[in-house]
This record gives C-alpha cells, sequence and structure tokens, in this order.
C-alpha cells in the first residue's frame, strides 16, 4: 500500500511543479515559413542586433542566401560584418568565457533556438523587455525574469516599463464605453507592460512585425530542410503507393501454385 501511495504520489508530482512554476502568457505568432521577404528581413535584423553577442554555428552564410533567394554580393555587404567568408558557419568572435564575465551567462547559439523555445516563446520574449534600475544592466523581462541579456531592440521598440495602468474594460470580448459620454470604461491591471509613447523609431505594429520576421528567420534557421523534406516527404509516399502495386501483384503471381 505505502509503495503503491509513493508511485501516486510520484505521477502526479509533474502536475504540481507545472502549475507551481507560473508560467507567462505568451503572445501567438503565425509565421510564414515560405515568405522569403520576411526571412530576409529577419536575417538582417539578427546580422545588426544580435551576432554581436549570438552564433547560429550550424548555417552556413552560403546556405541562408541560397535557401533565402539572397545574391552572393548582397549577403557579403549587408550580413557579414566579421570578415567571414561566404561558405563559413555563422559564428562570432566573442569567446564564451569573456560573455560570462560580462553578462553573467553566455549567450548560447540561436541556430536551434526556435526547436527548443518555440516561436511564441521567441516572439513573446523579444517584446517583453522592461527598464528595471534594480538588475545590473538595468533590464529585466517578463517571460525570462532576470534576465542576462541586454535589451539590444530598444532603440526600435522605445522605452518599455511595467507596473499598474488604466486600460479598457472588455466584456465577452467587446470594449466597453460609457453609453451616455461615450468615453472609454477603464480599470486599474497592474503587472502591465507599456512602451512609452514616441521613444522609439518604429510604432508598436511595426515592431511586433520586425520581431516576427526575426521570429520567421529564426523558425527557418532551426529547420531549414521543413520545406524540402515536406517535398521529399509526397515523393515518398507517392513512391510506396505505387510499390504497393506491384509487390501486391508479384505476391499474387507467387502465391498462384501454393493455393
Ligand atoms: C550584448 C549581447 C547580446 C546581444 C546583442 C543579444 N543577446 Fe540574446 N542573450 C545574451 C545573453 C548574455 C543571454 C543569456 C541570458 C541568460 O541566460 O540570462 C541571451 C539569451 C538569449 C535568448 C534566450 C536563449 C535561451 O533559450 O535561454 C534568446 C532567445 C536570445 N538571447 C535572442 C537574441 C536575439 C534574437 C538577439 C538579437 C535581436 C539577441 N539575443 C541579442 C546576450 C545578447
Amino acid at each position: 500500500m505505502k509503495k503503491q501511495f509513493a508511485a501516486l504520489i510520484f505521477a502526479i508530482l509533474p502536475a504540481f511543479s507545472f502549475a507551481a512554476g507560473a508560467e507567462p502568457e505568451l503572445d501567438k505568432v503565425d509565421i510564414d515559413l515560405t515568405d522569403k521577404a520576411a526571412m530576409q528581413d529577419g536575417l538582417r535584423t539578427f546580422a545588426n542586433y544580435c551576432m554581436g553577442c549570438h552564433s547560429a554555428r550550424f548555417q552556413r552564410y552560403e546556405r541562408v542566401a541560397r535557401d533565402l533567394g539572397i545574391p552572393e554580393e548582397v549577403m557579403m555587404e549587408n550580413v557579414v560584418f566579421t570578415g567571414a567568408k561566404i561558405g563559413d558557419h555563422m559564428k562570432v568572435g566573442m569567446q564564451p568565457q569573456d560573455a560570462k564575465i560580462w553578462f553573467g551567462a553566455a549567450p548560447p547559439d540561436l541556430t536551434l533556438v526556435a526547436r527548443v523555445r518555440g516561436n511564441d516563446w521567441l516572439y513573446s520574449y523579444l517584446r517583453s523587455f522592461y527598464e528595471d534600475s534594480s538588475r545590473p544592466l538595468g533590464v529585466n523581462n517578463t517571460v525570462f525574469p532576470s534576465v542576462g541579456m541586454p535589451n539590444v531592440l530598444a532603440g526600435l521598440q522605445g522605452r518599455q516599463v511595467f507596473g499598474c495602468k488604466q486600460v479598457q474594460m472588455v466584456e465577452d470580448g467587446k470594449k466597453q464605453y460609457d453609453p451616455l459620454t461615450g468615453a472609454k470604461i477603464t480599470h486599474e491591471a497592474c503587472d502591465q507592460l507599456t512602451i512609452l509613447p514616441k521613444t522609439g523609431t518604429l510604432t508598436a505594429d511595426e515592431f511586433d512585425d520586425k520581431v516576427k520576421n526575426l521570429v520567421t528567420f529564426l523558425a527557418y534557421s532551426a529547420n531549414p530542410v521543413k520545406l524540402e523534406s515536406q517535398r521529399i516527404g509526397s515523393y515518398v509516399l507517392l513512391f510506396l503507393a505505387v510499390f504497393f502495386v506491384f509487390a501486391y501483384l508479384l505476391k499474387r503471381e507467387y502465391w498462384r501454385d501454393v493455393h
């Protein structure tokens, strides 16, 4: 009985640990892995804002240029800043030991991060940095608390703060207005991220698009053969279907004399 009880406890423990770690709510992002323009824009952002610290060392520049339809000269001019050659892997010069001293944590390689974290997580994470003077770099993140990464996209997004603000009431999915004055009915909500107006070079929508493109590029990077394997997969199924017919005919031929 005791054993069974212990087994039961172990069986339900994971459920509790899941409930205990209050997971932040993630914003959904719908990406399109056939949208080359989005991936090109994402690659540019990645090269300009991320590759100073993060590598994508399982990728070669050449392969990315080919997959995304970027001519080699354009790739060399706009993406390859490290003096690397087109055939090289997308590495960074920073040593992990140094990074650990500077940021408290080494920036991980991002080639496969979309597979590890998921697209929604990345999309939410990159938009959830906020100012927090108690942190060494002056920023924190609601999706990744006490993060060691600076808010590298702050110039585009603007200054974001965390706290309480007045938000419009929504009932049954409908925004609420005062029937007499037509004014928005608001209530105070806390745990809110707010971008201070006119502090970034992009509007909120433009910034969301930028990040979406970046996530599209990271999703491609984590699985560059996805589109190709879907195509090959259909050929394989077609082949199996045709092969089945012949195998069946052959089987009938062999068994004819046996019956
Ligand atoms: C100045 C250096 C620096 C730059 C530039 C930078 N990062 Fe980071 N990044 C870090 C560090 C350091 C960490 C590790 C944070 C930690 O573990 O606390 C990190 C962590 C991350 C993580 C979390 C990885 C994981 O699974 O734990 C993601 C995703 C990420 N960075 C994406 C990006 C993207 C996308 C860009 C470009 C827009 C970028 N970073 C630019 C330093 C940087």
